[in-house]
């Protein structure tokens, strides 16, 4: 399926869909703490989720199994919550959620510390949240999807950590993935020339050490092939004439 651009009516669903999105994970963001478990942070946001009379789009999806995908320390993305994975003083935990409000998908990442973390696992948190408005400099009508892809690279390079490479970005809508997809590493291709009217769910993934990733047995959680800490930030964004809508912050936020 080609990209597709969102007319008026659905760009106002986008936006209330994200919204909603916005207000789950400044919840989930207040619960985090050492000594919650994984498993109750997705039951918390599965609750969240559904007191605004929306759906999870994360849970049955390809069979994962859960509402939130909740991923600690080396653990990339798509971490499985767990009644025995209890989060400790000095983690940094990734919560990537997501919703279907009138048949609007939306998606957004955070990653937090635990309690007090080190210096650099905060400056990884932060670079990594950074790279994300590095890239959307480009995310603007008449300009290349990759030149996002390039913007967001560059800046995590220059820093020294690993751009994952096997996982990307995507279009949302009336599906959770929908064309195009969204490197954040360096092409050599331009991409497609954006236009008003798109959502997109940019999502850096970026690693501490090298850029390397692998899977767990559980075919889901994907976790650095060196160990390293890892940290995702993710938000769905609207193309416009002129700067881009980052429809899931809260007024305020940025
Ligand atoms: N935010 C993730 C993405 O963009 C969605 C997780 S897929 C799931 O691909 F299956 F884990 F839900
Ligand atoms: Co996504």
């Amino acid at each position: 399926m080609a990209v597709t651009i969102k007319s008026e009516r659905e760009i106002e669903l986008m936006r209330k869909s994200c919204q909603i999105l916005a207000q789950v994970h400044a919840k989930l963001g207040e619960a985090i703490r050492p000594g919650i478990s994984t498993w109750e942070i997705n039951d918390l946001g599965d609750k969240l989720i559904r007191s605004y009379g929306c759906v999870p789009n994360f849970l049955n999806y390809n069979g994962y199994p859960a509402s939130i995908c909740v991923s600690v320390n080396d653990e990339v993305v798509h971490g499985i919550p767990s009644r025995d994975r209890i989060l400790q003083e000095g983690d940094i935990v990734s919560l990537d959620a997501g919703l279907i409000y009138k048949g609007y998908h939306s998606d957004a990442a955070r990653t937090y510390p635990v309690g007090k973390v080190s210096s650099e696992a905060a400056r990884l948190i932060e670079v990594t949240r950074q790279s994300f408005f590095e890239g959307i400099k480009y995310a603007k009508a008449g300009r290349h999807l990759h030149e996002i892809s390039g913007a967001i690279d560059a800046y995590c390079t220059k820093h020294g950590y690993g751009v994952v490479r096997d996982l990307v970005g995507h279009g949302i809508g009336t599906s959770l993935h929908e064309e195009p997809q969204i490197p954040n590493f360096r092409q050599w291709r331009k991409g497609i020339k954006l236009r008003p009217g798109m959502t997109l769910a940019i999502e850096p993934m970026i690693n501490m050490g090298g850029c390397n990733v692998e899977w767990l047995d559980d075919d889901w959680t994907v976790v650095t092939q060196d160990g390293s800490l890892s940290a995702h930030y993710e938000n769905t964004v609207l193309i416009t004439d002129g700067a881009p809508e980052i429809l899931t912050l809260l007024p305020g936020q940025i």
